[in-house]
């Protein structure tokens, strides 16, 4: 452990610096003219932001996590990202579902009002009929809520109401993308959470696994993506199962038109539909639901990108290229994934992606997660550390 912990160390402070230093336009030497426009950048002086954080405003939530702090919690829970990583790697031991079940409760967390563990409450705010973000998507998909609690129990035990949600619901989808094969990325920490949850928003504001790539992309862009970035945190779905609900109805009712979605090639409809059984009334609220939506136990139909790009291979799942192999073949598994292809600007992507040894990706997703990881978070006096992760402690806004 003490050689893994300074290998740990050393790339939390080389990182950054690979971010920082990286030219984002030496990547990909096939087409020099792609559009690799650096919006992003992370140096190494953000990781010390807590001598300049009183320079922010504190009743904004910024959306760059420059009022975020590099180990928050190093004086009030040393122990606190020790927690969390060994907790998931514990689970993940029994759970390999654990990786993509909270990758994606952090998605839907820092899409709809930052990041500010929103997802999980399951109180409404003391309002009777405001329906809670949990419930704007289809309740059997959720999961990753028990992971969570289960961290969050250990932390309260050596740090009572200390570390946040928030910062749990983000160091553990680090922690699972890395222990399901995924780069390792720094995560600043000092996130508070939430005092309600986003019904509306969640609803509306979700990307949908029936987008075209006009709408995936604009539903991004409202969040700060670019096409870039949002085409690399697609490659999410290299991990786990899409479920077959959002899957079905391009199998067998594309559009309402009762037949396939025609751009599936015929073999891979052949396979899709063994993996996905008639379920013809899939209804439309079903398939306009979350796009990171998917189920995730082993035992529930569905379909793993590992499946779309072998049929030999039954399960699994494998942090590399092949989701973007996948989608040069035409063998996307939701419509929204193929519908990179549609477009020159998204499909130059896929295609540098799928390239070469995953270094690409890699390094885009984990500069991406990084970026998604510091959305609109609350910090300081906002929102406030919550004792249980599905309640708030104070029920005012
Ligand atoms: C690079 O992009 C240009 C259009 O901008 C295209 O004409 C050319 O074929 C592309 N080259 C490669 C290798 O994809
Ligand atoms: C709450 O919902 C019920 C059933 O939908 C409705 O009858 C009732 O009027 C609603 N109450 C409020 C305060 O909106
Ligand atoms: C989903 O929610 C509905 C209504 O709240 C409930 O009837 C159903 O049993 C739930 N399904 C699961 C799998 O929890
Ligand atoms: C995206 O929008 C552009 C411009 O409105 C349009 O030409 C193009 O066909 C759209 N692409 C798709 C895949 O819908
Ligand atoms: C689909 O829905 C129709 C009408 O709602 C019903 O008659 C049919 O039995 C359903 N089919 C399946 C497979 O559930
Ligand atoms: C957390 O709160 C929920 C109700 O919102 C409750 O069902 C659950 O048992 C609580 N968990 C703990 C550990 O107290």
């Amino acid at each position: 452990m003490p050689s893994c912990f300074s290998v740990y160390i050393a790339l939390v402070l080389l990182i950054p610096v690979l971010l920082s230093l990286r030219n984002p336009r030496g990547e990909t030497e096939q087409n020099a003219s792609i559009n690799f426009s650096p919006t992003f950048s992370f140096s190494i002086t953000s990781l010390s932001s807590r001598d300049t954080s009183d320079a922010f405003p504190f009743n904004e939530r910024i959306r760059d996590g420059s009022n975020l702090d590099y180990d928050f919690y190093r004086d009030s829970c040393p122990e606190a990202e020790g927690i969390v990583r060994s907790a998931v790697t514990r689970i993940y031991s029994d759970h390999k579902d654990i990786a993509p079940a909270i990758l994606r409760l952090f998605f839907h967390d820092c899409f709809i009002e930052g990041c500010d563990a929103s997802v999980l409450l399951d109180d409404s705010d003391g309002k009777e009929n405001r329906s809670i973000e949990k419930q704007a998507l289809p309740n059997q998909t959720l999961r990753g809520f028990d992971y969570i609690d289960l961290i969050k129990n250990e932390l309260e035990q050596t740090c009572a109401g200390v570390v946040s949600c928030a910062d749990i619901i983000a160091l553990a989808a680090r922690d699972g993308v890395v222990l399901a094969g995924g780069p390792f990325y720094p995560v600043l920490t000092g996130r508070k959470d939430s005092f309600q949850s986003f019904y509306e928003e969640a609803n509306n504001q979700i990307p949908r696994p029936d987008d075209d790539v006009n709408q995936t992309l604009g539903r991004f862009a409202l969040r700060g993506f670019n096409e870039r970035e949002t085409v690399s945190l697609l490659g999410a779905h290299n991990i786990g199962k899409i479920g077959c609900d959002f899957i079905s109805q391009r199998l067998y009712n594309f559009h309402g038109t009762g037949k396939p979605d025609p751009s599936i090639p015929p073999d891979f409809l052949r396979q899709m539909r063994i993996n996905c059984q008639g379920d013809m009334n899939s209804s439309d609220d079903k398939v306009s639901a979350a796009f990171f939506t998917r189920k995730l136990s082993e035992s529930v139909p569905g379909m793993s990108y590992l499946q779309a790009l072998s049929s030999s291979v039954s399960s699994g799942s494998k942090f590399d290229t092949h989701y973007y192999e996948s989608l040069l073949k035409g063998r996307g598994l939701l419509f929204a994934d193929q519908q990179l292809m549609a477009e020159q600007k998204t499909a130059r992507l896929v295609s540098a992606y799928a390239s070469d040894d995953g270094s690409t990706f890699r390094m885009d997703f984990a500069r991406v997660m990084l970026k998604m990881s510091n959305l609109d978070v609350l910090t300081g006096t906002q929102g406030e550390v919550r004792l249980n992760c599905s309640r708030p402690v104070r029920t005012t806004v």
